[in-house]
């Protein structure tokens, strides 16, 4: 038999990444507003994860020995859910003896004193940061066990995800465009982090863990090697800049020391360059 997963988030960025990879389990994934793509074996449950009556209704009919909470992320409005949904479904998988793996960010920090690693102390400085960092508190009260990963920027290499699109659509136009040369942060290929996630489904570990990429990159590093990846040329409008002349309130250095996730992981965390790599082994053999 297999385990039973339950995927928050099923129509979300990473939330579908880890359904059409999740063949070792028996999956479901949640939809709230969105309704998902199909995929085989794998059903969905409408929930609105911030109502207590839905989310127990969910669970007594999914009845999940593991959730991966990947719902509720800094999109659309709704800030406010993602302190009270993984309070709801933390306090519950405790109480059900669910295995509970929550999706945090590494804008828990300020970006002032890099590199963080788990025990660093958090100092958000925006809102989106604040909410997580709330719902991590909430989750470490309420379910003991529960496995808190704090990851970095997501990019995908088959479709261009939401920021990449982004960019290749200004390549279109005469907008300006800024990519910051003085933000960092430690990307991660959304099939490389939905991977990791699976296997800690999987083990036990408990508390917090750094999962990103090993390279700290800036944005305009990032944005360059995306666009040559995706093969669309740079333009004129796409300029580089920093966060100091945006004026924008931002942490800066946000690299995440990962060598706990590197000694307790069999999966390795890829470079750019190496997640590339894989892509292709991947497109040959299929
Ligand atoms: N993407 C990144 O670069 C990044 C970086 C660091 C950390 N993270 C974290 O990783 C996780 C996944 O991120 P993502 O980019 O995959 O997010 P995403 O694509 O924005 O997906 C979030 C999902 O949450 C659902 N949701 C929102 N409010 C809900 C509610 N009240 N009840 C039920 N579902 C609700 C949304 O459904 P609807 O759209 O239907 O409302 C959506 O499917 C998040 O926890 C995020 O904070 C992401």
């Amino acid at each position: 038999m297999k385990p039973r997963l339950l995927v928050t988030g099923g129509a979300g960025f990473l939330g579908s990444h880890l359904l059409h990879q999740a063949a070792n389990f028996s999956a479901t994934g949640t939809l709230h507003r969105t309704a998902a793509t199909s995929i085989p074996d794998v059903s969905f449950h409408v929930c609105d994860l911030q109502q207590p009556q839905e989310v127990r209704i969910l669970l007594d009919r999914v009845k999940p020995e593991i959730i991966i909470h990947t719902a509720c992320s800094d999109q659309g409005e709704n800030l406010s859910a993602i302190a009270p949904a993984a309070a709801l479904l933390a306090a519950q998988a405790a109480e059900r003896g669910i295995r509970f793996i929550h999706l945090s960010t590494d804008q828990v920090f300020d970006g002032m004193t890099a590199p963080y690693h788990e025990g660093s102390e958090m100092n958000p400085i925006n809102p989106y940061g604040t909410a997580k960092f709330q719902a991590e508190d909430l989750v470490r009260s309420l379910h003991t066990k529960a496995t808190i990963v704090r990851t970095s920027l997501l990019y995908d290499l088959r479709i261009p995800d939401r920021q990449t699109k982004q960019l290749i659509q200004t390549t279109k136009t005469e907008e300006p465009y800024n990519l910051f040369t003085d933000e960092f942060r430690c990307p991660i290929w959304v099939e490389n982090l939905a991977e990791v996630l699976l296997e800690l489904a999987q083990d036990d570990y408990a508390g917090i863990l750094n999962v990103g990429g090993p390279e700290s990159l800036n944005r305009w590093d990032l944005g360059m090697k995306l666009l040559q990846h995706f093969d669309v040329l740079p333009t004129p409008n796409i300029k580089k800049g920093t966060i100091e002349e945006s004026g924008l309130v931002r942490p800066q250095n946000l690299t995440l020391d990962l060598s706990t996730a590197q000694q307790l992981l069999a999966t390795p965390l890829l470079s750019l360059d190496e997640a590339k790599k894989a892509v292709k082994k991947m497109q040959k053999e299929a």
